[in-house]
């Protein structure tokens, strides 16, 4: 979950080696980096507040134009939708309830199935599986629409679970869950995942029971829902996760641990021992350090160990798209995902790919950040080739069957020419063929226009670039 004001510091400026006026890049057709998954974003707070508005499905999950606040928008095709298991409920047991950290905004507060400690069994009365409707409905409209990758995942274990009750975490940041509740907290998420297949025919294709649970900054006093786990901690409930879905015969594959940094990534990675390693399927890691962090040795330590590695939540504060764009890039040129999830489609303050505020409800407009994602969402698509653009702000994908060519390519410098270099193809089009070209100025001007002016040159091709702008083309006839 996205967090903290110096986020915006942390973003350091990606400096293009395209400095030069009319460089030329040269896109590598034997390099393989990867099947992709996919795009997608977490429900969790936006869905609980707008799950019921179809437009806003329409626009997330399909590619299909649909009329949104007064405009025709393209929609960016998302097939990844990540459900938050809540960890709230108002009731009392025993004479305890939950503690409300004092700064906790309503829209943050998730309620969670498992409403107190009486009973493991889904169909007592220990659990409600009234709650949280809205985000649920948000889910159902994202499958109905395509979405095909479902993630479930949990920012807290249950209230009750927690140490202090308090499902915004402990006063000094330090671990929360109480000792006796690692199974229960297993449980809970596995219970869960069984009762959407049942119930509501959700299959989840992966669950991660953490959220950034290295941070030292879920606190009681926090504005949102969090939980510390030692690194000890994770590998033992990640044991029991494994042993509960696998008697429930639930075949969901476990996501570890969804750090917010790539290098709290590693560190967890080297010290969970190969015994959880064993049981994780997929590394989810957090894009918060922006700019900095280790990006190459998670991938080489996620690849190493044969796991697929997603960036399963992103997030920055700037309505531009320009971290954005640099963010994506440099993963794509040193994290490798095959996945790539933003954290709200909806928020305030920058945030959101749509303006909206958490708690009033009321959505305000789109960012430019919404097309400079567009860029890339709409074009590389679940099940393509991920190929080495030759450059740091380029990214290249193949779809085999269509032999079509994507290429998506940004520039923060001063305005110039690029030239793709497509020799290392056994076929291309034929010279003066047309390649369709779509622009996005990164802090404003064009959205996702649409340019036919851009034709193959022997080899090449070649487009002028504003600086700050993000293009992408789309090339068939093209044989790897
Ligand atoms: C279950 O949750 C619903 C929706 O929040 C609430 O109205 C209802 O009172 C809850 N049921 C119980 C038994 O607490
Ligand atoms: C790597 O993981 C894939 C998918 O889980 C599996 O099919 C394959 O056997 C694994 N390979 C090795 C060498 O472990
Ligand atoms: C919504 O969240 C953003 C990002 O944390 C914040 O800047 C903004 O003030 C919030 N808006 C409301 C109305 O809470
Ligand atoms: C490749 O293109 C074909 C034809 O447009 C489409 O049906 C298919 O889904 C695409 N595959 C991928 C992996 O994008
Ligand atoms: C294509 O059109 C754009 C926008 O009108 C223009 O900036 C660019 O110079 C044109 N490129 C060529 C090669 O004509
Ligand atoms: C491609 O076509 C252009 C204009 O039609 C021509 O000037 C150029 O020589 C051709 N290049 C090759 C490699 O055939």
């Amino acid at each position: 979950m996205r967090f903290h004001a110096f986020l915006g510091l942390a973003v350091v400026l990606v400096h293009s080696p395209l400095t030069a006026a009319d460089v030329t890049t040269t896109i590598s057709a034997q390099s393989n980096r990867g099947t992709w998954d996919g795009w997608g974003t977490s429900l969790a707070w936006w869905a609980k507040k707008f799950g019921d508005r179809t437009d806003l499905s329409d626009i997330l999950f399909t590619v299909k134009k649909s009329q949104f606040l007064g405009q025709s928008l393209p929609g960016l095709g998302f097939n990844i939708a990540r459900y938050n298991a809540g960890a709230g409920s108002s009731n009392s047991y025993n004479g305890e309830s939950m503690v409300k950290s004092a700064n906790i905004l309503p829209s943050r507060q998730m309620d969670g199935y498992w409403v107190n400690w009486a009973s493991e069994n889904p169909t007592s009365s220990s659990w409600n599986w009234t709650v949280d409707r809205p985000q649920r409905q948000a889910l159902r409209h994202a499958i109905d629409r395509g979405a095909t990758r479902i993630e479930l995942f949990s920012n807290s274990p249950m209230w009750w679970m927690c140490k202090n009750h308090n499902p915004s975490g402990a006063s000094d940041g330090s671990e929360n869950i109480q000792s006796w509740n690692l199974e229960r907290h297993a449980i809970y998420m596995a219970n869960v995942a069984k009762h959407f297949k049942d119930k509501w025919n959700v299959q989840f294709e992966s669950v991660d029971p953490f959220n950034e649970p290295s941070a030292d900054w879920w606190r009681a006093d926090g504005t949102q829902e969090g939980c510390h786990f030692d690194i000890a901690t994770m590998a033992t409930v990640i044991g029991y996760l494994r042993t509960h879905l696998d008697s429930r015969k639930l075949s969901t594959i476990i996501a570890a641990s969804d750090e917010s940094y790539y290098d709290q990534a590693v560190n967890t990675l080297q010290n969970i021992g190969s015994t959880a390693i064993s049981k994780i399927s997929r590394v989810n890691v957090h894009g918060y350090q922006g700019g900095s962090g280790r990006r190459d040795t998670l991938y080489s330590l996620a690849s190493a160990a044969n796991k697929t590695l997603w960036n399963s939540e992103y997030g920055d504060g700037d309505g531009t798209g320009m971290n954005l764009v640099q963010n994506l890039l440099l993963d794509f040129r040193w994290l490798l995902p095959t996945g790539w999830v933003y954290w709200q489609a909806l928020d305030g303050g920058g945030w959101g790919l749509i303006d909206a505020s958490n708690d009033s409800g009321q959505i305000s407009g789109v960012n430019q950040k919404y097309w400079v994602l567009a860029q890339f969402t709409r074009h590389i698509r679940p099940g393509m080739r991920i190929l080495d653009g030759g450059n740091d702000n380029v990214v290249a994908a193949y779809n085999a069957s269509a032999q079509k060519l994507v290429v998506v390519a940004a520039n923060y410098d001063t305005a110039q020419y690029i030239n793709f270099d497509l020799s290392s193809f056994s076929q291309r089009p034929a010279n003066g063929t047309a390649i369709a070209r779509w622009n996005t100025q990164i802090n404003g001007g064009d959205r996702y226009v649409q340019y036919s002016n851009t034709t193959v040159s022997g080899a090449k091709f070649s487009s002028y670039f504003n600086t700050n702008t993000v293009q992408t083309f789309e090339v068939t006839g093209v044989v790897l």
